[in-house]
């Protein structure tokens, strides 16, 4: 278990960071390897309260390397924390499994944050921007979550399993999103859905559930577009602070030191 029992958890949560084996790489004209870094530095600078984990979840690389994955374990292996990770669209399941699945990283799976239980779920099709929860992954999920029975649960996913009101993003969003909620509906301890794919913060109460998607560590999108609109937002993360109760509280937060002028228009998906 990660944290104490009767006692608030506190997380860092970080998405999307777009890593390549050449650090110098850019995208939507961010070196993204040095957007993670920094916001891992501003998480991690004196006087903020320390978590006890950080969660990181999906497109970690993007140019399907095994070094963009060690970059990605060199920047957040560094504060000695353990690393929970899944894959989104960009990256490459087999490859990410090998390369962030020890030491601190643990790929996919479950875990214990205090009181909480924790389930990591694959949405990743092969080849594919949009997302899909398989048949074992569903049969998975529902079996965690009935051994989670009783305690508040997070289930952490790239893709978002409601509209962010994107018409371009919801286009690629979860497919079979009516299947991951009918489970989730027959367990209504799960208290949060997290994730991120769309860069941009967005919450909305689902049950007694929060759905949250946390803004990239490089670029993010502007909100309510039909097409893709480049938005000039920082950097950014998330806390997560799960109390033994259920209750969550959490924020997000904007890299101070980053300023952006311009963003290169870029329709990746
Ligand atoms: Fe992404």
């Amino acid at each position: 278990m990660i944290g104490a029992r009767g006692r608030p958890v506190r997380l860092l949560h970080v998405t999307d960071p777009h890593l390549f084996g050449d650090e110098s790489r850019r995208i939507y004209g961010v070196q993204t390897a040095v957007s993670l870094q920094k916001v891992l530095a501003e998480a991690f600078r004196p006087g903020i309260p320390r978590p006890v984990a950080i969660l990181a979840t999906g497109d970690i690389a993007d140019d399907h390397s095994a070094e963009a994955y060690a970059n990605f374990r060199r920047a957040a292996g560094a504060y000695g924390l353990p690393v929970f990770c899944l894959p989104g669209n960009h990256d490459e399941t087999a490859l990410m499994m090998d390369c962030v699945n020890d030491g601190l990283f643990q790929y996919g799976g479950s875990a214990e944050f205090g009181d909480w239980g924790a389930v990591f779920i694959d949405t990743h099709v092969p080849g594919r921007p949009e997302g899909l929860v398989r048949a074992d992954e569903l049969a998975r999920l529902d079996t965690v979550l009935a051994a989670f029975h009783g305690r508040p649960i997070m289930v952490g996913l790239h893709h978002p399993p409601l509209p962010v009101g994107s018409a371009w993003l919801d286009g690629v969003g979860l497919r079979n999103a009516d299947e991951l909620l009918a489970v989730i509906a027959r367990h209504p301890s799960v208290r949060l859905l997290l994730g991120g794919h769309v860069h941009q913060e967005f919450a909305r109460p689902l049950g007694r559930a929060l759905v949250l998607t946390t803004p990239s560590t490089c670029a993010q999108f502007t909100p309510l577009t039909d097409r893709c609109v480049m938005d000039l937002k920082p950097p950014g993360y998330r806390w997560l602070e799960l109390r033994p109760d259920g209750a969550l509280s959490t924020q997000v937060q904007w890299l101070q030191d980053w300023i952006v002028t311009e963003r290169p228009p870029d329709d990746r998906f």
